[in-house]
């Protein structure tokens, strides 16, 4: 049965916009993020300190780190691939970072141009430089149910990956279905594989929606006993080194589904989705979450 509540890691602000093509106004990325914390969201992964030259849309990270009205009780998280990320992010005031690496090493050097291995050793002195000034900090593991380039991904390199950002002090660890390739039976033997080494308590789920599994996937781990869910308002996302990787599971659809369980998210549906349909409005689009459309109908 699933748990009584979840917690919902919004991903929009970085996974959804990383990924356009067109240049996002510094100010528009703010105004989204406020939007968001009005919600009742408690998280919001806010943008990236990554090489710029890696991922231009996000070029900004300061400005927008700095430019939003941080409300008490919201964490904001950010992307932080190394020591240089770390300073940059935390001359802005960030007081939670993301590391992120993957469980196949053919799109781990193709997304941050290191092995498993090196990425690990490169997250080292970031964990303790966290860890000193009192920084939490999220573990990624990227590609755990299939990678574009080496195609299946054992799951035992998932479990190895996720123990390892676990014990070098990862608060939670996020399992990326980066390309949207999952089923739900594949999606709950990962799940389950995982938490059979790292506390269920410190599990995350982030699904990507490219083959429209997702809500299936993540219903499937939240029997499991999964608490924390990734998604994006309005299914923006991608990653610009995964090859065919689309949206996010979209968080409407996700708060919808839950709630329609019996699960709480502390979320305002209708606030959510009137987000989704101003974010697709900027992005010159129909927004990419079914629910967001339905209740603009309704
Ligand atoms: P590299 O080229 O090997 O790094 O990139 P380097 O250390 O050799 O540095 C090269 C240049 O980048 C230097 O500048 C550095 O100063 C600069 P230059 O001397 O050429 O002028 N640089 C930086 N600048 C600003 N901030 C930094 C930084 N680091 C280096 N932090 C690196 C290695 C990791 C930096 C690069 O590969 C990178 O930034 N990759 C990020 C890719 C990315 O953001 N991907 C998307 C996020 S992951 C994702 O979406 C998956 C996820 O959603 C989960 C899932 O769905 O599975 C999380
Ligand atoms: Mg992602």
């Amino acid at each position: 049965t699933p748990p009584a509540s979840v917690r919902i890691v919004e991903v929009g602000p970085r996974d959804g916009l990383q990924n356009e093509k067109a240049q996002i106004a510094t100010a528009d990325k703010i105004a989204l993020i406020d939007r968001l914390s009005a919600t009742g969201l408690r998280s919001i992964e806010a943008t990236s300190f990554v090489s710029p030259k890696w991922v231009p849309q996000l070029a900004d990270a300061a400005e927008v780190f700095a430019g939003i009205a941080r409300r008490p009780g919201v964490h904001y998280p950010v992307l932080v691939p190394n020591e240089q990320g770390y300073e940059r992010a935390r001359a802005v005031g960030v007081e939670e970072i993301a590391v992120f690496t993957a469980a196949s090493e053919a799109f781990n050097r193709k997304n941050i141009n290191a092995s498993i291995d090196e990425s690990l050793a490169r997250f080292a002195p970031v964990m303790a430089r966290a860890k000193a000034d009192g920084v939490a900090v999220r573990g990624y593991v990227s590609t755990v149910l299939g990678c574009p380039y080496q195609g299946a991904v054992p799951v035992g390199d998932v479990v190895r990956v996720a123990r390892a950002l676990f014990d070098m002090g990862c608060y939670e660890i996020s399992l990326g279905d980066t390309i949207g390739v999952g089923t739900p039976g594949k999606a709950r033997a990962m799940f389950k594989a995982v938490a059979a080494e790292v506390p269920l308590a410190a599990l995350a789920v982030h699904f990507h929606d490219t083959y429209g599994q997702a809500l299936a996937n993540i219903l499937a781990c939240l029997e499991e006993g999964a608490a924390v869910v990734d998604s994006a308002v309005s299914g923006t996302g991608g990653c610009p080194y995964a090859k065919g990787a689309s949206g996010n599971v979209a968080s409407e659809d996700v708060v919808y589904m839950l709630h329609g369980l019996g699960v709480s998210t502390g979320v305002d549906i209708d606030a959510l989705a009137d987000t989704g349909r101003w974010l697709a409005a900027l992005l010159g689009r129909e927004t990419g979450s079914k629910v967001g459309k339905a209740l603009a109908a309704a």
